[in-house]
């Protein structure tokens, strides 16, 4: 039976998913996306994952770099969410970062927990790609209360607050 497209992003839109930055540095200059994606995958050896659309014009950048941080957004960092969720933007001004401590990808001020990692494999999966990496390093802010998405909303916020994602993302997305 064929699963339409719109059927398939509403049903998995009821499965709340975190927000996480994945950033990079590329040739010097810093990228990154928002996920609904990540996961931890493995402890021995600790290994985490997320799921970069095929579309994604960072994701590539990510890729060559050969390493992320996972950067774990908090209840008030809607706003670095809707950026990062936007394609093309700039998508780091008037943010503060620091480099992350083995492979210096940038974490994000104010996040609830990053991880820094090295890519260790790379999977396709039908419009998107399965990426592992193995964690180097890693740290959380105790207290931080997360930002939740769910059905297409940032938990907390006012109906209508949708996230910028789906003016900007293609069907059929799995997360
Ligand atoms: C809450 C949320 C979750 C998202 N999850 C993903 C994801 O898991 N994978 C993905 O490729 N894009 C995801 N996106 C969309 C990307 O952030 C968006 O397509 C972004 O414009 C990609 O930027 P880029 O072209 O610079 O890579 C998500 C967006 C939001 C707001």
């Amino acid at each position: 039976m064929a699963v339409e497209p719109a059927r398939f992003r509403d049903v998995l839109s009821a499965v709340p998913t975190s927000v996480v930055v994945v950033t990079a540095i590329d040739r010097g200059e810093p990228v990154g996306l928002a996920v609904g994606t990540f996961l931890s995958v493995s402890l021995d050896p600790p290994l985490v994952g997320f799921l970069p659309a095929a579309s994604s014009t960072s994701f590539p950048r990510i890729r060559d770099a050969g390493a992320f941080c996972a950067n774990v957004l908090t209840v008030n960092q809607q706003h670095v969410s809707k950026a990062f969720a936007t394609s093309g933007a700039d998508k780091f001004a008037g943010l503060s970062w620091r480099p992350a401590p083995v492979t210096g990808s940038p974490v994000l001020e104010g996040v609830a927990a990053w991880i820094d990692c090295r890519i260790s494999t790379l999977h396709e999966a039908g419009d998107h790609f399965i990426v592992i990496g193995e964690v180097a390093d890693l740290a959380a802010a105790p207290g931080e209360q997360p930002l939740v998405f769910h059905r297409s909303r940032y938990m907390g916020s006012a109906p209508g607050d949708q996230a910028s994602r789906g003016a900007v993302t293609p069907p059929a997305r799995p997360e």
